[in-house]
C-alpha cells in the first residue's frame, strides 16, 4: 500500500519557529514530527511515502532522502498550495494503480493500526473511509454525523461552536479509492474536507473508522507542548526502544524525567534537566545552566547558570551567562540574549534577534 502525507502547509500559528521550517520538522521528543509517522508507516509495511510539500521543502528532503527503512519516499512538489485535496490529484501518477491508499495529515502523532482500518474499508466497500476520533469539542476540527453501519451521513469542517453533529471528528487519516482522484478538479486549490467529503457523505459512499489510540494533532504551540510532553513520558526510560539516541548524564549532572538529551548535545557539571524537557543535538550546556519544561531545537548554547523554564528555543539560539527565560517564552532561530538579561512572561521573540535588554511579555519582539 502506498501513503500520502500532507506536509505543504505553513503552520502559521507557530510562527516565528515554522518562518524557517516546515512543521514536519519540529522535533517532538528528539526526533522530528514526521520521522515519528515515517517510523510507524514504515514498521507496518506501507511500500512507498509520498510527501506532498511545498513550503520550504528542501529542508524535507535534506532530512529524510528517498528511503526510510524498506520504504521508499517519494516526493511531490506542488506548484502552488493545492489545499487538502489538490496534493492528492497531483500525485496521481504516483498513487493509481496501487489500489486503495493511505492519506495522512503530516501534524497527526498518531499510531493508527493500518491493516486493521484497511479491513474495514474493504468491508464496507467504501470509496473513502475516514478515521474518526471523539473529543470534548468539535468545533476545531470536521466533524461528522453517523449513520447505520458507520456511514457517514454529513461531514462538516469547522462547524460553528453548538452545531457540531457529535464530538467525532475527522482524525485527518484516510483510505481513499482510486476513482477519488477523479473527484477532485485539477489545477486549482482543493479542500478534501469542504468540497469532496460533503459530496462523498450525500452520495452514501463516505465510512467512519473509529480510532480511540494516541491521537494529538499539532496545530499551536499548546498542542506542540503537549505532544512533547506525551512523548517525553514514553521515551524517557527507554530511548532505545525509538529508535533515539540519548545522552547518558556526565557525572555531577542532574536529570528529572521524563526527559530527553540528544547524544550529540553536551551538557557541563552542575547543570540540571528536566523534568519536561528535550535537549537536541549540537546543544551545549555550559555548567549549572538548568532547564525545565523546554524544548531546545539544534545547535542551542546556554551559558553558565542560564535558567530556561517553559519555553521553547530555537536553532542555534545563545543565551549569555546567568541570563532566564520563561515562563512561556517562544525564542525563534539565532536569537542571541546577552548575559544577565531576563525575557519573561510569554514573550514571542522573532528569529536573528539580539537581545540587549530584559524583555517581559506578553509581547512580540521583532
Ligand atoms: N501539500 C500541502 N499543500 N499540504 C497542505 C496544504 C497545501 O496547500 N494546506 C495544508 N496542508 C497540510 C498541513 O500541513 C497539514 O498537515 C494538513 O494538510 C491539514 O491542514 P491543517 O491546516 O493543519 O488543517 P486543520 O488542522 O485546520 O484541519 C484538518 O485536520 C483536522 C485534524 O487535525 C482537517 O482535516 C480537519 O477536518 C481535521 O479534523
Ligand atoms: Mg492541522
Amino acid at each position: 500500500m502506498r501513503a500520502l502525507i500532507l506536509a505543504g502547509g505553513y503552520a502559521t500559528r507557530l510562527r516565528p519557529l515554522s518562518c524557517t521550517r516546515p512543521k514536519a520538522l519540529f522535533p517532538v521528543a528528539g526526533k522530528p514530527m514526521l520521522e515519528w509517522l515515517l517510523d510507524g508507516l514504515s514498521a507496518q509495511g506501507v511500500e512507498a511515502a509520498i510527501l506532498a510539500v511545498n513550503y520550504l521543502e528542501d529542508r524535507i528532503k535534506l532530512r529524510f532522502g528517498s528511503r526510510h527503512g524498506d520504504m521508499r519516499i517519494k516526493y511531490s512538489k506542488e506548484p502552488h498550495p493545492l489545499g487538502t485535496a489538490g496534493p492528492i490529484r497531483y500525485a496521481r501518477a504516483l498513487l493509481e494503480g496501487h489500489g486503495p491508499f493511505l492519506v495522512m495529515n503530516g501534524d497527526i502523532m498518531n499510531e493508527l493500526s493500518v491493516a486493521d482500518m484497511l479491513e474495514f474499508h474493504m468491508g464496507r466497500g467504501a470509496a473513502a473511509t475516514i478515521a474518526l476520533h471523539e473529543v470534548e469539542d468539535a468545533s476545531r476540527f470536521g466533524a461528522v454525523e453517523l449513520g447505520d453501519g458507520m456511514r457517514i451521513r454529513r461531514f462538516v469542517e469547522k462547524p460553528k461552536p453548538g452545531q457540531e453533529p457529535s464530538r467525532l471528528i475527522n482524525a485527518g487519516m484516510y483510505i481513499l479509492e482510486p476513482e477519488i482522484l477523479d473527484m477532485i478538479p485539477d489545477g486549482r486549490k482543493v479542500s478534501l474536507e469542504r468540497e469532496i467529503f460533503p459530496r462523498l457523505a450525500e452520495e452514501g459512499r463516505l465510512f467512519g473508522y473509529r480510532y480511540g489510540g494516541l491521537w494529538l494533532d499539532i496545530g499551536k504551540f499548546d498542542d506542540y507542548i503537549r505532544a512533547n510532553r506525551v512523548y517525553l513520558e514514553r521515551v524517557s526510560g527507554n530511548p532505545k526502544r525509538y529508535r533515539l539516541r540519548a545522552l547518558a548524564p556526565p557525572a555531577g549532572v542532574t536529570v528529572e524525567p521524563p526527559a530527553f538529551i540528544s547524544d550529540e548535545a553536551k551538557v557541563g557539571a552542575g547543570a540540571r534537566v528536566g523534568p519536561y524537557s528535550s535537549i537536541s543535538e549540537g546543544s551545549v550546556l555550559a555548567e549549572r545552566a538548568q532547564v525545565r519544561g523546554s524544548i531546545l531545537f539544534e545547535g542551542v548554547e546556554v551559558g553558565e547558570g542560564a535558567i530556561i523554564e517553559d519555553s521553547i528555543i530555537g536553532e542555534g539560539c545563545r543565551i549569555g551567562k546567568g541570563a532566564r527565560i520563561g515562563p512561556g517564552c517562544v525564542l525563534g532561530d539565532m536569537v542571541q540574549v546577552r548575559d544577565g538579561l531576563t525575557v519573561s512572561n510569554r514573550a514571542v521573540v522573532c528569529h536573528f534577534k539580539e537581545i540587549e535588554a530584559d524583555v517581559a511579555g506578553p509581547i512580540n519582539v521583532f
